[in-house]
């Protein structure tokens, strides 16, 4: 027959498609993970990390974890991909181990580093931090190790994490150090409101980070932006229970890079303790906030909704008596209202050494509890402009 020939090639193509299309997804049961939490699966991940990492596809590579739960330990997932894109599809839960101090010494327990070109979506990772904020509670920092952020993004670039949830870390969940072009979308990140330090997002030292349409419930800052972070969109975000947004605390060293370019928009800060925060050290640095916008925020409940306070001196060590060195500029609140649990809904407690300058507000209408006594604002060393309707009273000086 003379098609025979033909058959078989086309034959032959689809197998090569297929196998193609198939060796693209490395399972991690196929490197023996354990789905029901009994047996450590860490060798499994790391192996199946190496396999995507490694593959020569066509079609971006995908690292898949299906239903189930999986006991991990630390876990690196380091970058020299072969890949200019992998993936990592999750429809599992990643649950750290039980006994604390397994993770509590390291820096992080998941750990993205040096990669480029990376998205992750879908899954669970559990932190179970509960044994370690108890050891805290009951014998103090000191009588504990420090504990462990859940997952950390460092060195890297063009990473996109999606709908991913993240609870119970023993430290922060997330943070993004040194990285550029980072996306989180549709995250849900959660702890108990009493557990220390386990702040939501943390920024620091990266450019054009992305935090979309997310949910933060936890016992610390709910987003905290450190020294060095460039371009950083919030958009979409409900904060609380928690310490709400900060930028900061900034001028912890005399040396250190300053924040620019941050736009916070379309929040709601629900019961947290600060809503929209700019925090400096009061002592001398090269450190500063510039060009930020928070627009379009909804506070409930909030202690202190909008506050500027350059006189942070924890333990009253090394900095009282000093003026913060931090110049704090061009900021605008613009669209801000809602509710605040305590009288003094503005605070700008500004350096007299580096007055805050061009502060900018525009409609920004808090109201006192349930409204029947008046909010009050509270200005030092701030300069600045009001436009639209104010309430309470700005008190900046022009
Ligand atoms: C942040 O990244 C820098 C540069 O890679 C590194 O030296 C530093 O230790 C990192 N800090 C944290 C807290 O991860
Ligand atoms: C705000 O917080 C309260 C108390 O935790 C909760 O009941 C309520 O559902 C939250 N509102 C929103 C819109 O998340």
């Amino acid at each position: 027959m003379p098609t025979f020939p033909l058959f078989n090639l086309l034959l032959l193509l689809l197998l090569l498609v297929h196998a193609a299309a198939a060796s693209s997804t490395y399972n991690v049961l196929d490197y023996g993970a354990d789905p029901d939490c009994q047996a450590d699966s860490t060798l499994a991940f790391s192996l199946a990390w190496e396999a995507t990492c490694a593959s020569r596809d066509p079609h971006p590579p995908t690292l898949y974890v299906p239903r189930g739960s999986f006991s991990v330990g630390r876990l690196d997932f380091r970058g020299g991909c072969y890949s200019d894109l992998v993936r990592i599809r999750i429809d599992g839960q990643l649950v750290a181990p039980s006994d604390y101090n397994v993770l509590a010494n390291g820096r992080s327990w998941i750990t993205i580093d040096s990669v480029e070109g990376l998205h992750v979506s879908g899954g669970v990772l559990d932190g179970m931090g509960d044994g370690l904020w108890d050891c805290k509670a009951s014998l103090g920092d000191d009588g504990c190790p420090k504990g462990s952020t859940t997952l950390e993004i460092s060195r890297s670039k063009n990473v996109q994490i999606s709908r991913l949830t993240l609870r119970n870390s023993q430290l922060g969940h997330i943070s993004i150090n040194d990285s550029e072009n980072i996306r989180l979308d549709g995250l849900r990140i959660s702890a108990s409101e009493t557990s220390p330090n386990t702040d939501g997002i943390h920024v620091q030292a990266s450019s054009y980070v992305t935090v979309i349409n997310s949910r933060v419930e936890t016992g610390d800052d709910c987003v905290s932006i450190g020294p060095g972070t460039r371009n950083l969109l919030i958009h979409g975000m409900t904060c609380g229970p928690g310490h709400g947004i900060s930028i900061g605390s900034l001028g912890k060293y005399l040396n250190e890079e300053g924040v620019s370019h941050v736009t916070v928009r379309n929040v709601h800060l629900n019961g947290t303790q600060n809503g929209l925060r700019i925090k400096s050290w009061g002592r001398q640095s090269t450190g500063f906030a510039e060009d930020i916008l928070f627009e379009d925020a909804v506070m409930s409940n909030v202690h202190n909704p909008i506050v500027i306070d350059q006189n942070y001196c924890p333990h009253h060590r090394n900095c009282p008596g000093q003026d913060s060195g931090v110049r704090v500029r061009h900021v605008t609140y613009r669209d801000v209202r809602g509710t605040s649990a305590s009288k003094v809904a503005v605070k700008f407690d500004c350096s007299s050494e580096q007055p805050c300058r061009d502060i900018r507000m525009e409609n920004v209408r808090l109201t006192y509890g349930d409204g029947e006594e008046a909010a009050e604002s509270y200005c030092a060393n701030v300069g600045g402009t009001a436009r639209g309707s104010i309430q309470p009273n700005a008190c900046l000086r022009r």
